[in-house]
């Protein structure tokens, strides 16, 4: 069991690492190579697994210190700290918040030795419409098999604990509502369950050394002692699932937020040291006013982060609040996304070049307003919350509504 830090200490602890990380960012990036060295690091420091209760040998720390810890992480490589987000909030807090002592025990083993869980909610037809998953569960007997595809997996192919979003099917086929099933695999050690592949990698644009892959299930057996029960029973299990989920949105939402803190400390350095005109860049009002703008943009996105992450929804377990994750997370990537835009510019040609980590991380942040809920689909949320109202995204969805259906 790793001992708990003071919030304060827990920065401190993570800025140390990320002074070791920077100088290996590129490697990860230009091998798309999964950083394992930083893994061992994290894992030693206790930052992986930092947020589950002591009781299963992680630290209880808050979702606040989670995002202090990723903010830091992410200044210097945003591949450690998406992996930072993952061993702590997401699939891993589901398992923490829901599931039985049994499972709680083998989860956070696994993370607190250093794997990043991949969560698997995402299909190839069944993407922001998440709730119309067809990766089916069925129960037979004691056990569940599941047929189905999942893709744009983070880390499928190196996660060894995956948190599989499934639609249960009774014996008879029903549709009973959606579970989340506990699948371990070990790909480096060369251990995969019958009927669980990894079928193939994206080439991405950024965050180039993890590994986002397409799973396939092919009557694959799940035992049902791995499967976690949402507490409102199946029926209501996608809004409990969900509800977990919402910490993983503000992790998410950090790592934008850290990449354009870095990217901010760069474009400050670089005001001061470069000079045109016979004088420094610094001197010049209209990139004084840039820089005013990135800072203010970077600190708004701390703000609503760190209100986000001490906030708890009406949901079970004590997660934060879905409009106030969405907000933050909405914001802190689209801001991060133009932050990071505007360093690149201060640094002229420099900055499009790979001399600098501008042209990494602009790649890098792209993401963010896409993987774990879109930027458009989180103002949905938040509109509705705002709103007070129900807001279906099918054709038919407000008639049904003014139906009673
Ligand atoms: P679509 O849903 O097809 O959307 C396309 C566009 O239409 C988007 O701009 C979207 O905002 C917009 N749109 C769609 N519906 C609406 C609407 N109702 N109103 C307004 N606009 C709308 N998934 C996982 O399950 N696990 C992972 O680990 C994971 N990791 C990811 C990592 C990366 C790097 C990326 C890029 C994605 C990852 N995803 C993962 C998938 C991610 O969650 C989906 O990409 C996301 O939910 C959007 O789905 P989609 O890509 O199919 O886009
Ligand atoms: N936190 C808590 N509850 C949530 C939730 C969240 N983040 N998202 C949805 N729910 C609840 C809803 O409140 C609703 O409960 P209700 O029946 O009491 O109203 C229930 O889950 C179903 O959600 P609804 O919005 O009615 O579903 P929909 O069929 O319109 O689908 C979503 C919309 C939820 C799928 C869509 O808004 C979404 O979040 N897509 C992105 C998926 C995603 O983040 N993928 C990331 C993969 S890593």
């Amino acid at each position: 069991m790793f001992e708990g830090q003071s919030t304060a200490g827990y920065r401190e602890t993570a800025r140390a690492l990320a002074r070791e990380f920077a100088p290996r960012a590129k490697q990860w990036d230009q091998q798309r190579e999964y950083c394992w060295q930083n893994v061992r690091e994290l894992t030693a420091a206790g930052l992986m697994g930092m947020t589950i209760p002591t009781r299963f040998g992680g630290a209880g720390a808050s979702w606040l210190d989670a995002v202090v810890v990723i903010e830091e992480i992410a200044r210097a490589c945003t591949l450690s700290a998406r992996i930072v987000v993952e061993a702590n909030m997401g699939g891993i807090s589901a398992v923490m918040a829901y599931g039985t002592d049994e499972q709680r025990a083998f989860a956070a083993e696994l993370v607190l030795k250093g794997d990043k869980p991949a969560i698997c909610i995402t299909e190839p037809d069944a993407g922001s419409a998440a709730t119309e998953m067809m990766t089916t569960a069925r129960r037979d007997g004691s056990r569940y098999i599941l047929n189905g595809i999942k893709h744009w997996i983070t880390g499928g192919g190196v996660s060894r604990l995956h948190f599989i979003f499934a639609r249960v099917l009774d014996q008879d086929g029903r549709d009973e509502g959606i579970g989340g099933f506990l699948v371990h695999a070990d790909p480096a050690a060369g251990i995969t369950p019958p009927g669980f592949t990894v079928v193939g990698r994206e080439r991405t644009m950024g965050l180039c050394g993890m590994p986002e892959a397409e799973l396939r299930f092919e009557n694959l057996v799940v035992e049902a002692d791995m499967v976690v029960l949402p507490p409102s029973g199946f029926r209501r299990g996608f809004a409990d699932l969900m509800n977990a989920y919402n910490s993983q949105r503000v992790g998410a939402g950090a790592v934008a937020m850290g990449i354009a803190a870095g990217a901010l400390d760069h474009a400050t350095r670089y005001l001061k040291e470069r000079r045109q005109f016979g004088r420094p860049l610094a001197e010049f009002q209209g990139l004084q006013w840039m820089l005013a703008d990135m800072d203010t943009a970077v600190h708004a996105s701390r703000l609503l982060l760190y209100d986000a992450a001490g906030s708890r929804s009406s949901g079970p377990g004590n997660f934060p609040d879905i409009m106030m994750a969405a907000r933050a997370k909405a914001y802190a990537s689209e801001a991060a996304i133009k932050v990071v835009s505007d360093a690149l510019q201060i640094f002229g040609a420099r900055g499009y070049g790979d001399k600098e980590p501008l042209e990494r991380m602009y790649r890098d942040v792209r993401m963010f307003t896409i993987g774990g809920g879109t930027a458009q689909i989180l103002k949905t949320q938040v509109a509705g919350a705002l709103l007070g109202i129900k807001t279906p995204q099918t054709r038919d969805g407000y008639a049904r509504l003014a139906d009673g259906n």
